[in-house]
């Protein structure tokens, strides 16, 4: 991704001095602009309507249109899913006969009117810019589109977004329906006080259900069947109209313009930000209060750094240098900042010299709960490896790592993330990106220990447990989830649910047929298979979402994994007391299958302190060495089989089994 986005910021490289020949032209009066996301399920159709936005508002001339151009990196293409967001700023001229300024005042779904000192205000605007540079009686806005990453993995980064925009396309696949990401999309734009503009896409397909996933969309916001917006992302069928209803409903930023008053001080929100090979940190920027130029020295106001803007502008979807960023304006700024740590997403950048009071609401830091040890296959690429995973972590502010080392493995790294899929897309890209092959162990949460002494720690391997008689108690990542499924597969959900240690918390229906269960759960036991048996129960329609809710102290133990009677730390894994029985068989029994037999018995033992809990053997190729040795002396044949007996027993002593590596993940093996 940094290689695409280089060749973008080479512009600046080659403008020499600061803003050469960029000077910014005219600015859009703040009323005029209108920025907004697109949420929705994952495979809903975000980045195909994007496509569809910035073809018809000319932003992308068709020629050079691919397929979802936001996403921008290699594996969002093949996986088909948004893993970074991309801000674009689009231009969109509307006709003074159909302008929307009076509309305006009709109440939407989620905003209040707005007042009327306010309206006449942006009708005032809105004629002072037709009159000043209108052609044609056209008023241009400037619509600026946040694509959001629509997997959970990433929910904080969409809540910031969202608290970008003032408003939201909320897409829903007309063949699917409404799903936990939609709902869980929803509450948080809910929160974020959006204005939410339903669109039901893909009614080009056959097996879209208009009536009935409008019906559902139309009772879950609590709208009229007329706002809801009937689309095909991919012929571009009634994607007009949803550019005529952003500028109708949703509201232009109210922040405080450099232009209201003498000096007011810039805020900006971090809503994403890179780290480029040659230039340094790049932020991308939501601009509420005053302006930032090109020079100012910036200050994050959560990880308290100073910076200079080197260069701000816009994306169109390419960089394009602007000199400064307005009120209410997207774009990036620049920075000679080393690593995405001193700006992350959420924080609020002022100026030095004209520092705001107060941040922006909503900063928090992302914590990765999900630990997962990365080795290399051969232990001379240890270095490589964490030079590069040192180089992912400059870009990307959620991940953390750590050394670690294995008897078995050598020297790794333990790496910590925000969920499955971003351990996914780590592991590709230090694959892809740095060719690395790597061996990966089984994935776990974190867990919070307070021991008898009154210490407090925290372990993210069950290797690091201290000695159990020294600990009072062991405390576990809990989530807060909800699956939506049609009613008729509730009963298989609730026993799925109970099945993985949950608590049923509530049940809810969206309309006559989708019921909405809330629940609770240890998060590790959701990590590995939860989503595919869910999908099973539920024959697909199941969908789930989840966020962590707090640590909570549970009868805790460490169950060991022991290959030819030694213990083999790497498989080690925390689990409750009550599950340990069925993990350890269920564990020793997958691993006889990835485990080739040897030309020795081969026990696999799963045990907790000490304490053999299951066993399976894998038994020995037979290799008749006395073959050959037919007549003559007896005592030279039991010679040679004493030898290879001596052999075999010198191989189990020092546990010479060749381990193959899918053995590690062996958890996220499929029964
Ligand atoms: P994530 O980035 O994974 O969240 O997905 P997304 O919501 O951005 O969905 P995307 O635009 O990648 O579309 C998912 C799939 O649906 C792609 O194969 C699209 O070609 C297809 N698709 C999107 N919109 C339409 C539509 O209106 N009609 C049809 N037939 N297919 C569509």
């Amino acid at each position: 991704m940094s290689e695409q986005r280089n060749t973008s910021t080479q512009q600046h490289a080659t403008s020499g001095s600061k803003v050469a020949g960029f000077a910014r032209t005219s600015a859009t009066a703040q009323t005029l602009i209108r920025n907004f996301c697109i949420i929705a399920h994952i495979d809903h159709g975000k980045s195909t309507l994007a496509d569809r936005l910035l073809e018809i508002t000319g932003t992308v001339e068709k020629r050079n249109m691919k397929a979802q151009l936001l996403d921008k990196m290699d594996l969002e293409r093949e996986k088909g899913i948004t893993i970074k967001l991309a801000p674009v700023r689009m231009n969109y001229k509307i006709n003074i006969s159909h302008s929307p300024l009076a509309i305006h005042n009709t109440s939407s779904i989620n905003h209040e009117p707005l007042n009327e000192v306010n309206s006449k205000r942006i009708t005032e605007n809105a004629r002072k810019t037709v009159n000043g540079k209108g052609v044609n009686g056209q008023v241009e806005y400037q619509l600026n589109l946040i694509d959001t990453p629509g997997h959970v993995d990433f929910s904080y980064e969409v809540s910031r977004s969202l608290a970008a925009c003032e408003g939201a396309l909320l897409v829903v696949d007309a063949t699917q329906g409404i799903q936990a990401q939609t709902l869980a999309n929803v509450y948080l734009a809910l929160a974020a006080d959006l204005t939410i503009i339903p669109v039901l896409n893909k009614i080009d397909l056959p097996m879209a259900d208009v009536k009935r996933v409008s019906a559902e969309v139309e009772s879950l916001l609590g709208c009229k069947p007329e706002d809801v917006l009937h689309i095909s992302a991919k012929t571009g069928q009634g994607v007009e109209a949803i550019l005529k209803k952003i500028v109708e409903k949703i509201p232009p930023p109210s922040g405080k313009s450099y232009d209201d008053g003498n000096g007011v001080a810039p805020r900006g929100l971090i809503f994403d930000s890179y780290y480029d090979d040659y230039r340094g940190v790049i932020l991308y920027i939501r601009m509420f209060d005053g302006q930032i130029h090109d020079g100012d020295e910036i200050y994050t106001m959560g990880s308290k750094a100073k910076a200079i803007a080197l260069y701000t502008g816009i994306l169109t979807p390419d960089m394009k240098p602007m000199s400064m960023l307005r009120t209410g304006e997207i774009g990036y700024i620049i920075t000679n900042l080393k690593s995405t740590r001193d700006a992350k997403v959420g924080d609020t950048i002022t100026i030095s010299n004209n520092q705001a009071d107060k941040p922006l609401p909503g900063y928090k830091e992302v914590k990765p709960f999900v630990y997962a040890g990365f080795f290399p296959e051969s232990n001379e690429s240890y270095q490589e490896l964490k030079d590069a995973i040192e180089k992912l972590s400059l870009s990307d502010s959620a991940l953390q790592f750590e050394p670690e080392n294995s008897p078995v493995l050598g020297f790794g790294v333990r790496v910590g993330f925000l969920g499955l899929l971003h351990m996914d897309i780590v592991r590709e890209r230090l694959e892809r990106e740095y060719n690395l092959s790597l061996i990966i162990t089984n994935p776990s949460t974190d867990y919070q220990i307070s021991l008898l002494n009154g210490e407090e720690i925290d372990i993210k391997s069950a290797t690091d447990l201290p000695d159990p008689a020294k600990i009072r108690e062991i405390r576990e990542p809990w989530i807060k989830g909800e699956v939506v499924a049609p009613k008729d597969y509730l009963g298989a959900v609730i026993q799925l649910v109970m099945s993985k240690r949950g608590l049923q918390k509530n049940v809810s229906y969206v309309d006559a047929r989708l019921a909405v269960l809330d629940f609770e759960a240890p998060l590790a036991n959701l990590l590995t298979d939860f989503y595919d048996q869910l999908k099973s129960a539920t024959s697909g329609y199941g969908s789930f979402n989840y966020e962590l809710a707090d640590y909570r102290a549970e009868d805790l133990v460490k169950l060991d994994f022991y290959i030819a009677g030694e213990r083999v730390d790497a498989l080690s894994l925390m689990v409750h007391r009550t599950e340990a029985q069925s993990l350890g068989r269920n564990t020793v029994e997958k691993l006889k299958e990835v485990i080739p037999r040897q030309n020795f018995q081969v026990s696999l033992q799963a045990g907790i302190g000490g304490k053999f809990i299951a066993r399976e053997d894998i038994s020995a190729y037979r290799k008749d060495v006395t073959t050959g040795l037919y007549g003559g002396d007896v005592s030279r044949k039991k010679k040679v089989l004493a030898k290879q007996a001596k052999g075999k027993k010198r191989l189990k002593r020092f546990g010479k089994v060749d381990i193959p590596t899918e053995a590690f993940t062996v958890m996220l093996k499929r029964d």
